[in-house]
């Protein structure tokens, strides 16, 4: 794969049907996310890039922001709209890299990694000078993503054990800050091999990257619940702001 090339559907086709039970469980505590980012524009119009299945989306709603999402895969949008509450989610089927951004908007969020879907510095860097135009003054982006930690990734192939229910095969290019694996997800509904490329972002890095989109860092946890930003953070969620807001 090219990496500079648009994001494919591969994922959602793979883990649509499975999302829910066994995706999202990893993921940060919802109730907390949701709460987070309600807190931050309330009844305001928020954006999600990268939706899927309206995990975050939904209840978002549900707290009487008016929620768009975009999402690359059909199958991961279908499984919103089908969900209860999923209606009061405006969503369209684009890569966030690329289409058009409609807004303004109050609050823009990308979560759970889904910015590290953008596989060169490039797009990631067009991606915040997009989400900066479409913000309304004193409007708010914010961040969730892991921390990287090159350590756990090895330099040249990685096999980790992500539980009794997963095992990860990847590969680390620690020049392009890419990693793409495999992940074998053993479920009773069978085995699924669920293909994974991000390129993942320091968080250092993504200041700078907001401040060359003419944004700035507002604050910075460890998790949803405000936890603090330190040296043994696994996560991050940055919050950030249109100069002048
Ligand atoms: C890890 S899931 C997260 C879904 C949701 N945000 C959540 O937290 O539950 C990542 C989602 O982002 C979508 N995605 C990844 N890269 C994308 C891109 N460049 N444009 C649009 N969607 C993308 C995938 O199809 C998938 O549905």
């Amino acid at each position: 794969m090219n990496r500079a090339e648009p994001a494919t559907d591969a994922y959602g086709t793979v883990m649509a049907e499975l999302y829910d039970d066994l995706l999202a469980p990893m993921a940060g505590d919802t109730e907390a996310t949701v709460a987070f980012l309600a807190a931050l524009a309330p009844g305001g119009r928020a954006l999600e890039l990268g939706v899927g299945t309206g995990r975050v989306a939904i209840p978002l709603a549900a707290c009487g922001l008016q929620v768009s999402g975009i999402d690359v895969s059909v199958a991961m949008v279908d499984r919103l709209r089908a969900k209860p509450g999923g209606g009061a989610v405006t969503t369209g089927v684009g890569d966030f890299g690329e289409v058009a951004l409609p807004g303004p908007y109050d609050l823009v969020y990308v979560v759970f990694n889904t910015l590290y879907g953008l596989l060169t510095q490039d797009r990631q860097v067009e991606c915040l000078h997009r989400v900066a135009d479409r913000l309304r003054p004193g409007g708010r982006f914010v961040v969730e993503a892991f921390r990287p930690d090159p350590a756990r990734f090895g330099t040249a192939h990685a096999d980790r054990n992500g539980g009794p229910d997963r095992l990860d095969v990847a590969r680390h290019d620690p020049v392009a800050q890419t990693l793409t694996a495999r992940q074998v997800l053993l479920t009773t509904r069978g085995v699924r091999v669920l293909p994974v490329h991000m390129r993942y972002v320091w968080p250092s890095e993504l200041d700078l990257m907001a401040r060359i989109a003419g944004m700035r860092l507002v604050s910075r946890c460890g998790g949803w619940h405000g936890e603090e930003y330190t040296r043994d953070s696994d996560t991050h969620v940055s919050v950030y702001a249109t100069a002048g807001g």
